[in-house]
């Protein structure tokens, strides 16, 4: 795994079109973090600037979604504002609007909030609306709590290395009904599509959501599950080519519409 700057996003953008890739999303790492995570909805933040400039030089060929959360910009690593050392929910859907409405401003397509804070679908829409933004909205609404998420913590933590338990507001993995009621109540917020993750270990619940909802479903194999495949197959213990074929190819026929992997470019080729 690996981190792109502005300066160089676009090059990864042009390989991801030729390989047939028309969408995308982008997770920010900003310079700095402070107690609020301001930087998080400025204008000039990381991932406004990589919006602005995948947007200036690909247009509409590319659907731009971006991840919405304050843990990559807080003190605290937590997807949400700490006070009093808890995670105060509604506190939170205020920075998430200005967020996503941020986002929207600098092009973005569709917006993903990744927080699971309550409400999270509804404060955005309604930011959007009052400022005369259009966008989509792909929520994380059955985010588990996992391990898995491990790799990409690490990136966004490269300096100050947080052990973050996000349990409280995070689904369990024993918890399918929990998993259920998440999307369901996204949905009612208004939520264009929907999304479960980890793939890895999840697969039923897509299935039961793909039967059970006709919103589209999307699925994030996330860092973790990436990790495992090229760990195994660095020392030769599986095949990597296979095994990510197959575990992608095992995502789709669970159910999923639309699938976020950073296995994309390499099995681009297979499509
Ligand atoms: C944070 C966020 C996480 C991921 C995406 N957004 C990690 C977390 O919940 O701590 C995981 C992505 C991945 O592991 O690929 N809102
Ligand atoms: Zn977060």
């Amino acid at each position: 795994m690996f981190v792109t700057s502005v300066a160089k996003v676009a090059q990864y953008v042009q390989r991801a079109a030729d390989s047939g890739i028309s969408s995308l999303i982008v997770f920010g790492i900003p310079k700095r973090r402070d107690r609020k995570g301001s930087s998080a909805s400025d204008k000039k933040g990381v991932v406004q600037r990589a919006v602005k400039e995948i947007k200036s030089c690909f247009g509409n060929s590319v659907n731009v979604i971006t991840d919405v959360c304050v843990c990559q910009y807080n003190m605290t690593g937590h997807c949400g504002l700490v006070t009093n050392g808890k995670v105060d929910n509604d506190a939170t859907l205020q920075l998430l609007a200005e967020i996503a409405a941020s986002h929207v401003e600098a092009g973005a397509d569709v917006i993903a909030p990744s927080s699971m804070m309550d409400g999270q679908v509804h404060a955005i829409k309604g930011a959007l609306f009052d400022r005369g933004l259009k966008a989509m909205i792909l929520s994380y609404s059955a985010k588990h709590a996992s391990s898995l998420y491990t790799p990409f913590r690490s990136a966004a933590f490269a300096k100050t290395k947080l052990l973050v338990d996000k349990s409280s507001y995070q689904v369990s993995y024993a918890n399918p009904r929990q998993a259920m009621l998440e999307i369901e109540t996204d949905i009612n917020e208004g939520a264009d599509m929907v999304m479960i993750k980890p793939a890895f270990a999840y697969l039923d619940l897509v299935r039961m959501a793909k039967d059970k909802f006709s919103c589209p479903i999307a699925v994030q194999n996330v860092s973790g599950e990436y990790v495992m495949i090229k760990a195994a197959a660095i020392r030769g213990w599986i095949d990597e080519e296979e095994l990510k074929v197959c575990s992608i190819a095992s995502i789709r026929r669970a159910g999923a519409d639309r699938i976020i992997s950073y296995f994309a470019l390499d099995i681009a080729k297979y499509l």
